[in-house]
């Protein structure tokens, strides 16, 4: 059985893609068969921290040129990978249909992962919703500053209100001390919970780090072999992830048989 978990936010620029990547390597550091799909289509970045440049794209399999099977890419971390494709080409405006045949497609894999990551695109919009909605866990990724906590708590509603999702996972990233980020969690769960009956589960914090910003310079992703504070912090989200609850929303899932 593969667990897919949706790595969201409500605005961009808060970590969703650094997260993904170096959530999907820890698993794969850890020998868990992991698969990273970036998910943020026509936007795609995450092949640049994995510092790889992917022969094929979702959009070689979108156009019929392709199976699944044929755009994955493994990583020297013996990650799988399928690119989103750049911003030049057609994957931003599929229709409800194109996606629902990307999501379906996965059963089709020959082998099928552990664990699946999916960078999605940041906000409510049709496609991040519905990437969303076909994962087994929902994170969504929050920073202290009050735009963050905003437009998290827009993406939370509207997930509530339209798709019927009411269970998600919360990292805060770029945190001044473990403290702070909890505090920040807290304060997050509070408002959201005076007005949507939602379950929040706090999975854990990543440090403002300059290694974490250096990575995406260097294209080399920060978790590593190396015991390092960083490998830790995704380490300890990776164990976390168990506490988030599926979502029932009765829409298709990811490897859904
Ligand atoms: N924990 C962190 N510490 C320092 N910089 C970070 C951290 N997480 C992300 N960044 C930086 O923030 C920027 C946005 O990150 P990115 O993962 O691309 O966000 P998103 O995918 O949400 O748009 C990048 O330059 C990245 O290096
Ligand atoms: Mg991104």
């Amino acid at each position: 059985m593969t667990t897919t978990i949706a790595i969201t936010s409500g605005k961009g620029g808060v970590g969703k893609t650094t997260i993904a990547v170096n959530l999907a390597l820890s698993f794969a550091l850890q020998n868990k068969e992991t698969l990273l799909l970036d998910a943020d289509l026509g936007m795609a970045n995450a092949h640049i921290l994995l510092g790889i440049n992917p022969n094929y794209s979702l959009e070689d399999f979108v156009n019929g040129n392709l199976s699944l099977d044929k755009v994955i890419t493994t990583t020297k971390s013996n990650l799988k990978f399928v690119s989103g494709g750049n911003a030049i080409n057609n994957l931003l405006n599929l229709s409800d249909l194109e996606r629902h045949k990307i999501i379906k497609s996965f059963n089709d894999l020959n082998k099928k992962p552990q664990f699946m990551l999916i960078d999605v695109g940041a906000g409510a919009e049709a496609s991040s919703m519905t990437f969303m909605a076909s994962a087994n866990k929902v994170i969504v990724v929050i920073t202290g500053e009050p735009t963050s906590f905003i437009d998290a708590y827009t993406l939370i509603k509207t997930s509530f209100l339209d798709y019927k999702m009411n269970n998600f996972g919360i990292i805060v990233n770029m945190s001044s001390s473990p403290m702070q980020a909890k505090l920040n969690f807290d304060k997050f769960q509070s408002i959201t919970q005076k007005f949507l009956d939602v379950n929040l589960k706090y999975v854990g914090h990543i440090p403002n780090s300059q290694k974490v910003k250096n990575s995406i310079i260097t294209r080399t992703a920060v978790v590593s072999s190396n015991n390092n504070l960083e490998t830790k912090a995704f380490k300890e989200i990776s164990s976390k992830l168990s506490l988030v609850e599926t979502n029932n929303t009765g829409t298709i899932k990811f490897f859904d048989n």
